[in-house]
């Protein structure tokens, strides 16, 4: 026997646990992916139309990136984040968008660019959170940053895009609620005072929150357990929320902003406990939240924050974006438009009829050509199960006259044509 330390115990890891996806993630396909495509697609097009223009950065970037940017005491950083160790970098998976967003924004030199500089953005997100409803490991976000602008129109802008993207999608019993934070000065005041009224109940908190008295106090307003949430509903705390901290330049931009929204016909309510849980906004927050989702209520969140900029190396930029939660949108979005198959064709001389598949595709029938090689009665099945609105039908005889049979499933009706008459007839 070899006197080598004994080997460490793993245990071997089972069929089942090595083919599961893991704990939190999610596979999207057959007809959730068709409704997600829609949304992604409805989404682009909006944001294209108001001259937004996409921007693809990294899923992971240097951890430090997000300890700078998104805030070392918040949750996100400090436990959240999928962080390794790839040579001598830290690297994470990025748990939101924005710190890359803006990462490139100052790398890219986007700051030379005529302003304002508006940029969207999609994709997967990793957060390692306890998984439930509405809260995943790997989610998706669709968002949108608008950089070089500190105008109440701006904050404006940005909250609409969201609102009538919503309302398009028809989603239910919705909330937009909205705070003003001020500037960071603002910001450090109110956090001064928030732990003077706060302290003779300092015992009555939970551990995080007694953590989060001394390197986050902010975040105590954001504490769902209901004990805490009592001492926060206090009458002296409710009212020391309710004083105005934040600077008369902050109050007149806030204002300003409540005033479009009122023009705009977009209901909305103040809530004094909105503080959100990223360290970089300044002045204008806000939430959108829906009845409808349980305890994970946001579907979208964001805000101003006319520091990140400068705060990763960049010239002095005001900024202003959100970001709304892919799978907390799509279990509100009700029915939506299932495209269709146009034509079906029923084959066995494939080279014709991928042709005339590319140029029915070419003007956006979907269609789609048989490839198994059976018997016309089972491809005219496949057809049917399909839902094919039209079969069109090549044989060996119809291709050598250059015909072709066409069958409306729903009638039954069937005609034979020249191919080149049905062409013609797509086209007029
Ligand atoms: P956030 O509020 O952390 O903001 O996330 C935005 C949205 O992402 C949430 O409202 C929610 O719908 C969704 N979300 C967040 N975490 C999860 C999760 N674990 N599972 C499922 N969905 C989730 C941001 O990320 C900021 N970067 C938004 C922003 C852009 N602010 C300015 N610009």
């Amino acid at each position: 026997m070899s006197n080598s330390s004994p080997q460490p115990q793993t245990r071997p890891k089972t069929r089942k646990e090595t083919l599961q996806r893991p704990k939190g993630t999610q596979d999207i396909f057959g007809a959730d992916i068709e409704r997600w495509e829609y949304v992604e697609s409805l989404c682009r097009l909006q944001f294209q139309n108001s001259g937004y223009q996409e921007i693809r950065t990294p899923a992971f970037e240097a951890t430090e990136l997000f300890e700078r940017g998104v805030g070392e005491a918040t949750d996100i950083v400090n436990k959240e984040m999928y962080t390794f160790e790839k040579g001598e970098r830290r690297l994470s998976l990025r748990p939101e968008g924005t710190a890359g967003v803006v990462r490139a924004f100052v790398e890219q030199g986007m700051s030379r660019w005529p302003k304002p500089v508006k940029l969207y953005y999609m994709g997967p997100m990793f957060r390692y959170e306890r998984p439930q409803a509405g809260r995943q490991r790997q989610f998706h976000q669709v968002g949108l940053e608008l950089f070089g602008l500190d105008t109440p129109a701006a904050d404006a802008e940005v909250i609409l895009m969201a609102m009538r993207l919503f309302e398009k999608l028809g989603l239910p019993n919705l909330s937009l609620e909205i705070n003003n934070i001020g500037t960071t000065e603002c910001r450090e005041n109110f956090k001064a005072g928030l732990r003077t009224v706060v302290q003779p109940y300092l015992a009555e908190l939970c551990e995080d929150c007694q953590t989060r008295y001394n390197t986050n106090p902010l975040r105590m307003l954001d504490c769902k357990k209901e004990t805490c949430k009592a001492v926060y509903a206090r009458p002296d705390v409710k009212s020391f929320l309710e004083t105005d901290f934040t600077s008369p330049e902050s109050q007149a931009h806030f204002a300003e902003v409540i005033r479009s929204l009122e023009a705009l016909k977009i209901p909305y309510r103040r809530n004094s406990y909105l503080v959100r849980g990223l360290d970089y906004y300044t002045k204008t927050v806000f939430e959108i939240t829906s009845t409808n989702l349980g305890a994970q209520n946001a579907v979208c969140g964001g805000g101003r924050y006319n520091r990140l900029v400068e705060d990763l190396g960049g010239p002095e930029t005001p900024a202003v974006g959100w970001a709304l939660g892919m799978e907390r949108l799509m279990s509100l979005v009700g029915e939506l438009p299932k495209r269709e198959l146009d034509y079906y064709i029923v084959t066995d001389q494939h080279p014709v009829a991928f042709e005339l598949a590319e140029r029915l595709r070419g003007q956006d029938y979907k269609t789609e050509v048989d490839l198994s090689g059976k018997g016309f009665g089972k491809q005219l099945e496949r057809a049917a199960k399909l839902g094919a609105r039209q079969t069109l039908i090549i044989g060996e005889a119809e291709a050598q006259k250059g015909e072709l049979q066409l069958k409306h499933m729903q009638s039954g009706e069937q005609k034979t044509l020249l191919l080149q008459d049905f062409l013609s007839t797509l086209s007029s």
